[in-house]
């Protein structure tokens, strides 16, 4: 069982997700680089200032025309000058080790960009040899699309292309095509580019959009959701996505990603398919390989429904059992696709969040600014970048607002850059920022470094096992976390309200370690402790 093996490094990590066109400015452009994220370095890990995070994950930064911001790749191999050069990434691999932190790639898998030599080839002619890298269709009479797939960033997911007539599958922008993963061509070449990255030192790889990769050979019309409603859901959740997406020949692919790194040591592949539970152990179940993890990103289903102790404890109980002793959960509070953690829930709510994010069992992920509090920006039309959002008038799917640059200091745009950034800088930066809070024991930054260091320094925090404990009060989240040697408890009050709970359990007396409240002393009276409102607390036991 896994907590009697010397668990693998990713099994337990926390993995901070850096935005790369955020996170720091090197050169004086108004975007992020690689010589950024170098000299940020220490923040993370080697030095007692350090937050203590295992790993980062950063978002591509291969050659792009970043229409998606580059999520529409046109070389696998290289690095866009935007963001450095290929010297400059095998810097920070190493810059990165030497500090004990690991580097985890984007690999964006199911599309290349329009402008892709490959693409650009394929779409010449029908008997081009590269034609059958993407997938292609006739239009219906009429010139319709040739189903009812619909793009996730608005549309249909056909687009006509005038050198044949027929239409190429895109499940995202027209300006990116689906590769045809039936293909044993594409198949070799992916193998060839894991093996380029894992060559100059790459720890893992997050894996983009894997549950598109592959869809119905029929090409078999979705059937039509009757729960949608226009203008409250997203124009792709009109239909379900019984026949493009989640098909079970994705399990080969991820197998493939997988099984491409086995060579090398260690390295973790975490994939990102937005599916319920039961798909969720599906997925599990289907890979063969201990070093992949799907994400999961049930949580942020969770954000859309009333806020309760119930919800959350029933939610976290389930996966964890389901998951089991020998497979990792993960969980994600955040990411460049979705609305801000704090912007959903306010501060004293996502503190609790935090708490319950960082001592729970498995693999989690820290989106960048998360330790520090940042929020969604509230972005003019006419700055606004996202691809996404020029074709879709819906805002709910509006992503520069929580891309913002990174919030370092309260100097000249937040410390990000010297001249302005490519998306404003939140107008809160003088307070939220890394500088200010890192003087300031009651902040955000504290709560996540106090967090990160008792994670680290505790085996039953790290990876013993998670055991549901039964509260007094039903607003109270309780849970354990547990080895043979130590136990680690967590109270949650879900509500806005004062509960008083029990300081012993099982005979043990509670020790606070941490609140969420930081600096202010919890009241525990006899064997009694007083939580305050929406308040979250680490106890060790005696
Ligand atoms: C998921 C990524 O997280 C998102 O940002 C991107 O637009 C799509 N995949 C397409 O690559």
């Amino acid at each position: 069982m896994f907590w009697f093996q010397r668990p693998k490094w990713y099994e337990n990590a926390v993995i901070y997700q850096i935005y790369p066109w955020s996170f720091q400015d090197s050169n004086g452009d108004g975007i992020g680089d690689l010589e950024g994220i170098i000299s940020r370095l220490d923040y993370f890990r080697g030095s007692p200032h350090s937050l203590g995070v295992d790993a980062l994950w950063i978002s591509p930064v291969y050659p792009s025309p970043m229409k998606d911001f580059g999520y529409d790749v046109t070389d696998y191999c290289d690095i866009d000058p935007r963001f450095g050069t290929l010297e400059i990434f095998d810097k920070l691999v190493a810059e990165a080790h030497k500090r004990g932190l690991k580097i985890i790639m984007d690999l964006v898998v199911n599309h290349t960009s329009r402008e892709h030599p490959w693409f650009q080839e394929a779409r010449m002619s029908k008997t081009n040899p590269k034609r059958d890298w993407y997938v292609w269709k006739d239009p219906l009479p009429g010139g319709l699309p040739p189903n009812n797939w619909l793009a996730v960033s608005g549309g249909s997911a056909w687009t006509p292309d005038p050198s044949t007539g027929q239409c190429y599958l895109h499940h995202f922008l027209p300006h990116q095509p689906d590769l045809n993963w039936r293909n044993d061509e594409v198949r070799k070449e992916f193998k060839k580019i894991i093996d380029f990255w894992l060559k100059r030192g790459v720890d893992g790889f997050r894996v983009d959009a894997v549950a598109h990769t592959v869809e119905d050979k029929r090409f078999r019309d979705d059937p039509v959701n009757t729960h949608f409603v226009k203008g409250v859901d997203l124009p792709y959740d009109e239909y379900l996505h019984m026949y493009d997406e989640n098909q079970p020949e994705v399990i080969g692919v991820i197998n493939l990603i997988c099984e491409s790194s086995k060579k090398y040591r260690d390295i973790f592949i975490v994939t990102e398919s937005y599916v319920d539970l039961t798909q969720l152990i599906k997925i599990y179940d289907g890979c063969t390989y201990r070093n992949h993890t799907p994400f999961n990103f049930n949580l942020f289903e969770l954000f859309k429904k009333p806020w309760s102790a119930e919800i959350y404890r029933a939610f976290i109980n389930a996966f964890d059992k389901l998951v089991g002793p020998k497979r990792v959960p993960t969980y994600v509070l955040g990411n460049h696709d979705h609305r801000r953690v704090l912007t959903r829930f306010g501060e004293t709510r996502t503190r609790l969040l935090a708490l319950m994010l960082l001592t729970l069992r498995g693999t989690v992920f820290v989106y960048y600014g998360e330790e520090i509090g940042m929020k969604n920006v509230e972005i003019p039309k006419h700055k606004m970048k996202d691809g996404f959002a020029t074709l879709i008038e819906n805002p709910s799917i509006l992503r520069d607002p929580e891309r913002t640059p990174m919030q370092w200091s309260d100097d000249l745009n937040a410390g990000f850059s010297e001249v302005e950034p490519w998306l404003p800088v939140s107008e809160d930066y003088a307070k939220v920022n890394v500088k200010t809070e890192r003087a300031n024991p009651e902040s955000m930054f504290y709560l996540y470094k106090m967090l990160l260091y008792y994670r680290n320094a505790s085996e039953a925090l790290r990876y013993g096992e998670y055991v549901p404990r039964n509260a007094k009060s039903s607003d109270v989240f309780f849970y354990s976390r547990k080895t043979s040697k130590e136990e680690w408890f967590v109270m949650l009050n879900f509500s806005n309200e004062i509960v008083n709970e029990e300081l012993v359990v099982e005979g043990r007396k509670l020790q606070i370690a941490c609140s969420t409240y930081m600096n202010t002393p919890l009241s525990s009276k006899e064997n009694t402790v007083t939580l305050r409102p929406y308040e979250g607390v680490l106890f060790t036991s005696s």
